[in-house]
């Protein structure tokens, strides 16, 4: 496979490195992400790949509908999906007798149902020519994780969304798998990383001693998409140093 890819989630941090790979690779990008501004930045980091940038609130069916319609007009069809889009909200990092309803839902809405829609609105395009899925979930979905209670939920939803995925459609010739990132230096973290006595207690519990880069990530993602990996299908890989072998 190697048509088009849409990404969520595309303006920053991983989701951003997997469009610089695809580019790299020679392969045509849509990139949506609810971030106009660094959409756009993104997009010109892709020099001339073929792309199409569209801001977009991956929690809003009839925009996403509308999205991936649009992505798929103009990149004649789509072949390939990574869902990267994600948050974290303060009001979900608490003890969970304390985490506000509204916070959990946020999270839930952004990382399973905008992860849900993506899917669903790619799976008419991907299943007409074959095509590939990449989930982009955490290790908090595969093994038990201090905080985020709707964070938690939501990337072991994700990882049971993919397995549903790889057993609904493999046979239309679509593979899907995911990605379990370890903790990454993007923004998403909010630069906790950068404080010495954090990244001491952080890296002590991962074999590798060092937090991953995007590119890390991406590198994987992409080749899970690719021709290379045309027997993976319903995998779940953690892309952690070795963190959940500990
Ligand atoms: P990031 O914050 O750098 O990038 C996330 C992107 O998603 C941003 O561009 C943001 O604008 C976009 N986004 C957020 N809400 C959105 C919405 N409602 N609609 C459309 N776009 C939206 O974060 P990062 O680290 O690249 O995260 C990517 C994925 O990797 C997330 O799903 C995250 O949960 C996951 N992950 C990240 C880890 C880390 O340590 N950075 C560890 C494990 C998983």
């Amino acid at each position: 496979m190697t048509g088009p890819v849409l990404v969520t989630g595309a303006a920053s941090g991983i989701g951003r490195a997997v469009c610089q790979r695809l580019a790299r690779d020679g392969r045509a990008v849509a990139l949506l992400d609810r971030d106009a501004a660094l959409l756009d930045e993104t997009r010109r980091s892709l020099g001339d790949a073929r792309t199409i940038a569209i801001p977009v609130d991956v929690s809003q069916a009839a925009a996403m509908e509308a999205a991936v319609a649009q992505a798929a007009e103009a990149l004649g069809g789509l072949q390939g999906v990574v869902t990267s889009a994600g948050i974290f909200d303060p009001g979900d990092l608490r003890p969970l007798a304390d985490v506000e309803v509204d916070a959990f839902e946020h999270v839930l809405a952004v990382n399973l149902r905008g992860t849900f829609l993506a899917v669903k609105y790619a799976l008419p395009h991907l299943t007409a020519g074959g095509g590939a899925i990449v989930t982009v979930a955490s290790t908090a979905g595969l093994r038990g994780h201090g905080f985020g209670a709707g964070y938690t939920a939501s990337k072991g939803g994700v990882v049971a969304l993919t397995r549903l995925l790889a057993m609904q459609y493999g046979e239309q010739g679509v593979r899907a798998n995911c990605v379990c990132p370890g903790f990454t230096d993007t923004p998403l973290t909010g630069g906790v990383q950068h404080d010495p006595e954090f990244a001491r207690r952080l890296t002590s519990g991962i074999p590798m001693r060092r937090i991953a880069q995007p590119d890390e990530i991406a590198g994987v993602a992409c080749h899970l998409l690719g021709p290379d990996a045309s027997y993976v299908n319903g995998q779940i890989i953690a892309v952690d140093g070795g963190a959940t072998v500990v």
